[in-house]
């Protein structure tokens, strides 16, 4: 009773929270609760404490609390970030501005019908119509998509794609962002989609020309971008393409980031492409995303680093969710 009435009562989402951080040891929890404040690991939660999450239905395989933690932790923010399994969206907007919740990752299922929930929505975003970071300020809810700069960048880094030939295979809310990431460096975008009315009304909102994903050919292109969910784990051991489609130099990004190595990079490596594997976006869309929350740069590399290391535990583990330690790396 006394501990229902703290976590609901007028102290609202940091006794919450901290009631979470806490949970796994009562005995802890208590200390806490005398001292206003709890050090967990290396890390204080205390009435300061902000709080930041993603929302998304499934959102328990996540690696963004991993992300987030680990970079609040190495900037020395008083802030924690936490994954919430969404029913209603409608409600879970109206509980984060009740709570004063600082910021939001979005994922599937609601980065585009989040858009009409939001106070504001930047030029950007809107003309993706996909939303996939939330920030909290002054009251306004205001929606970002990171995405496109996550693709773009990690693209960049290997191949400039001014008048380049790219095949994108999909059509849904990640393959919106690499269209229009791609349509702004002024590459020739093709999409290839199962479903091929979703292919039309992409590639007529982004200038591209589209095809059914089963009559997909090689077309002497420069780059392929897999931002379909073929070869996702629990589904992995699929590519989206026949081997024999990718030629020795092209440029094979797959956004799919569960496993690591899928079925399309090894075969592309095999066929000698350079490849770009999900994490080289995951890691730059999240960096982005606590940029646009604190105004500061994090570590792109150690983002990274974070990101492999928790997928090779759960290669190792086989576990669908990771568990996050704050460590002193
Ligand atoms: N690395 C990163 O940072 C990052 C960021 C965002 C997303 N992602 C990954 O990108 C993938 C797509 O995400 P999303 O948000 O765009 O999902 P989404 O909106 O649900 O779209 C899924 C896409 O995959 C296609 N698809 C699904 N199953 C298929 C199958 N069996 N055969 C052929 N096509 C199939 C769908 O085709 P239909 O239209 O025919 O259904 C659709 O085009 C996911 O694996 C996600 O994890 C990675």
């Amino acid at each position: 009773m006394l501990l229902t009435a703290f976590l609901f009562g007028a102290v609202g989402f940091s006794s919450r929270l901290f009631y979470f951080q806490a949970l796994h040891s009562s005995e802890r929890f208590f200390l806490c609760f005398a001292r206003g404040n709890c050090e967990i690991g290396k890390k204080m939660i205390n009435a300061h404490t902000q709080l930041f999450g993603i929302i998304g239905n499934p959102v328990r395989h996540s690696l963004s609390p991993i992300i987030h933690n680990e970079v609040f932790r190495r900037m020395g923010l008083n802030a924690v970030y936490i994954a919430f399994e969404v029913d209603n969206l409608a409600k879970a907007l109206s509980g984060i501005r009740a709570l004063g919740i600082s910021g939001l990752s979005v994922t599937m299922p609601f980065k585009s019908s989040i858009l009409s929930f939001l106070d504001e929505v930047d030029e950007v975003a809107q003309k993706i119509q996909a939303v996939n970071t939330i920030a909290h300020k002054d009251g306004i809810l205001i929606g970002y998509n990171t995405d496109w700069l996550g693709a773009l960048e990690a693209l960049e880094e290997v191949i400039p794609l001014e008048r380049k030939k790219v095949i994108l295979i999909g059509a849904g809310g990640a393959a919106r962002a690499v269209a229009f990431g791609l349509k702004v460096r002024g590459s020739e975008v093709f999409i290839f989609n199962r479903t091929i009315e979703k292919a039309a009304v992409l590639a007529s909102a982004m200038g591209a020309q589209y095809r059914s994903l089963s009559s997909i050919d090689p077309m002497e292109a420069d780059v392929l971008v897999n931002a379909s969910s073929v070869g996702m784990a629990p589904n992995d051991g699929k590519s989206p393409v026949a081997k024999d489609m990718l030629r020795e130099g092209m440029v094979v990004m797959d956004l799919v980031y569960q496993p690591l190595q899928t079925k399309l990079l090894r075969e592309a490596k095999e066929r000698g492409c350079r490849v770009i594997d999900g994490p080289e976006m995951l890691a730059r869309q999240g960096a982005a995303q606590v940029e646009i929350w604190t105004g500061r740069k994090p570590d792109l590399e150690r983002i990274k680093r974070d990101i492999y290391r928790a997928l090779e535990k759960r290669a190792i583990t086989s576990q669908p969710t990771a568990e996050f330690r704050m460590t002193d790396q």
